[in-house]
């Protein structure tokens, strides 16, 4: 007889988990003379900055449980980040929620929000992979969707995904697009939810929050945008994110959260209420960023690449118009791992994302071997 986890693995309704795919080229690149150059993960290298340590540490001696909704510290911290950064008016603490890195949150939340089967739930396609997964955990119907959202069918739609700036693609949507997409989603009634983890990001254009006046009217009604401090402030490491938004949402996923014992520890709280008090490491960190990302784009292009989109988040989403896998195994050769495209969905299978998180001696080492 086998054991009830065997015969109902939850594991099982989720897709192959697509990393281990890629290790017989990290183990390629790795015997390279001079070493691997890791561009496949997106991850920060750069120190997590002095202030925010600081912070950290202060708030070592922190023996009680902290709360789901964070500190008033913390939440007005976010709410002076939203109105300076985004634009957004009028939100209060009620429109505010932490959550333990977004991946937790985008993972969770059909489920939090009691999705289930005969619901849908639509996201991009390219597109990182955890919204397909929070679907298929609430056993939801994933819809992925390529273009405009509005020619989706809405019936039985219960939950929009938008992620500008983009991942993989680093495309933006205007705040028309925006605008239009809010205007739909209120008219048939589906949940949007922006995932905005990149909008201090920008290069080439200066992405616009689902959040500012012009795009959801000053009424997050219906609304809520996921920002991260994992890119921006270089914390992936700490897990602080949090949702700002339509008050009645929020207010339901806070009392099922509540439930399920989802706080930030104290000192991440106190931690992430310092990184969004600071724009001053935010402006040197996309120094490092605007560097690297130039540095590998006349790198690639010289090797043939066509990039497109890419005009923000830590990527370049590169093609030769060949299969994805053959790229990723040339490159890798050289000692360069990136990630394939198919990874994000069929509409990237000639693609290859080149994240621009390494060090200055390793993109360097990149620009060399591909010059
Ligand atoms: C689009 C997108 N959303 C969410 C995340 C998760 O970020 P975190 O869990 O570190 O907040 C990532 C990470 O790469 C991402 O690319």
């Amino acid at each position: 007889m086998s054991h009830p986890v065997s015969s109902s693995r939850v594991s099982a309704r989720l897709p192959a988990f697509p990393w281990d795919r890629l290790e017989p080229y990290k183990a390629t690149a790795a015997a390279h003379d001079g070493g691997i150059v890791d561009l496949s993960v997106g991850t920060p290298v750069d120190p997590v900055p002095q202030l925010i340590r600081a912070a950290l540490a202060a708030a070592a001696d922190s023996p009680g449980y902290p709360t789901v909704w964070g500190t008033t510290t913390l939440r007005e911290a976010i709410l002076g980040w939203l109105a300076r950064r985004t634009g957004a008016a009028g939100l209060d603490h009620q429109n505010v929620l932490p959550v333990i890195g977004s991946k937790e949150l985008v993972a969770a939340l059909p489920a939090q929000l009691g999705l289930g089967p005969g619901d849908r739930v639509a996201y991009p396609e390219p597109a990182y992979p955890t919204y397909e997964v929070g679907a298929r955990l609430a056993r939801a119907e994933p819809v992925p969707y390529q273009g405009d959202p509005t020619e989706l069918d809405p019936a039985g739609l219960r939950l929009l995904w938008l992620n500008s700036p983009g991942n993989p693609t680093g495309r933006v949507l205007s705040a028309e697009r925006l605008r239009a997409i809010v205007s739909w989603a209120r008219e048939h009634g589906v949940l949007l939810f922006s995932d905005e983890c990149y909008l201090e990001l920008g290069w080439e254009s200066d992405p616009v929050s689902v959040l500012h006046p012009d795009v959801c009217g000053g009424d997050p009604t219906g609304v809520v945008a996921v920002h991260s401090l994992s890119k921006r402030s270089n914390l992936a490491g700490y897990r602080a994110a949090f949702l700002a938004g339509d008050q009645a949402v929020l207010g339901e996923l806070l009392g099922v959260r509540k439930h399920a014992g989802m706080m930030l520890p104290a000192p991440v709280q106190a931690a992430m209420a310092a990184a969004l008090g600071d724009d001053a490491h935010v402006a040197e960190q996309r120094a490092r960023y605007a560097a690297r990302r130039a540095a590998l784009r006349d790198a690639l292009t010289g090797r043939g690449f066509r990039i497109e989109h890419s005009e923000a988040s830590l990527y370049l989403w590169a093609t030769r118009g060949e299969p994805c896998w053959d790229t990723v195994g040339e490159l890798s050769k050289e000692g360069i791992l990136v990630a394939p495209g198919e990874f994000y969905g069929a509409a990237g299978e000639r693609f290859v994302r080149v994240a621009f998180t390494a060090t200055d001696e390793r993109v360097a080492e990149a620009v060399r071997r591909l010059s």
